[in-house]
């Protein structure tokens, strides 16, 4: 897919706010700094569509990107930050999951785990809860830049080992990006071009 367009739309902390158009939608979400804001920019192509930070809890807010005109991308806050208070994690969880349960224009999500680092629990957690409430998402590995080739392709497989075990019997979809290399762009777009053009014709 090609990127004619990429427009914020808006930011906000209420589902019932987000924009009402009835256009595909893909939203984007995982623990703090995992380079949800990073992938963002790398597929529409532009530098700063979406605020990056080395610092996590940069995005804290559900922000609606108009792509092509014909689809959404949804920046979500990280989520299981340490450092912001308890109060505003709670508030972060709430609008969160009210938007994943309520979100009707919602076609897949995309789960950002970060490459380098053994199976966290908050994101197991977070994607068994989207399976059981048979929300369609992809896992996408990030920053493959930063393993050897051969230390990636074990850390995925066992990713995917952890995940499935007793529960699933099939692993997800899943995708490896750079947003340094620009690894995972092509791949991605054309996934969701080709969801879109299965909507369009069904
Ligand atoms: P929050 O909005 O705080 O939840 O973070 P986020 O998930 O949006 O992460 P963000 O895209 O802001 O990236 C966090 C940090 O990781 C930044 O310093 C990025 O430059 C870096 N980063 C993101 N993706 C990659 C990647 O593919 N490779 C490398 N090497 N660094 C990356
Ligand atoms: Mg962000």
């Amino acid at each position: 897919m090609q990127i004619k367009s990429a427009d914020f739309v808006m930011s906000n902390s209420e589902v019932a706010k987000c924009p009402a158009e009835f256009i595909p939608e893909y939203a984007f979400i995982g623990r703090s700094n995992v380079g949800k804001s990073s992938l963002i920019n790398l597929l529409t192509n532009r530098k700063n569509l979406a605020k990056t930070s080395g610092r996590p809890g940069k995005t804290q807010l559900i922000n609606h990107f108009r792509i092509n005109n014909n689809w959404f991308l949804v920046d979500l806050p990280g989520y299981g930050y340490a450092k912001v208070s308890k109060s505003a994690k709670k508030e972060f969880q709430k609008f969160i999951t009210a938007y994943f349960e309520q979100r009707k224009q919602l076609v897949s999500a995309f789960v950002l785990i970060d490459s380098r680092h053994e199976p966290q629990k908050i994101d197991l957690e977070f994607m068994r809860w989207l399976g059981e409430r048979e929300i369609p998402f992809s896992i996408v590995f990030t920053k493959a830049d930063k393993l050897k080739p051969k230390a990636l392709e074990r850390n995925v497989k066992n990713y995917l080992e952890q995940l499935t075990e007793g529960a699933w019997e099939e692993p997800p979809n899943y995708f490896i990006s750079s947003s340094a290399r620009g690894d995972g762009r092509d791949e991605i777009l054309n996934y969701i071009e080709t969801i879109n053009r299965q909507i369009r014709e069904s």
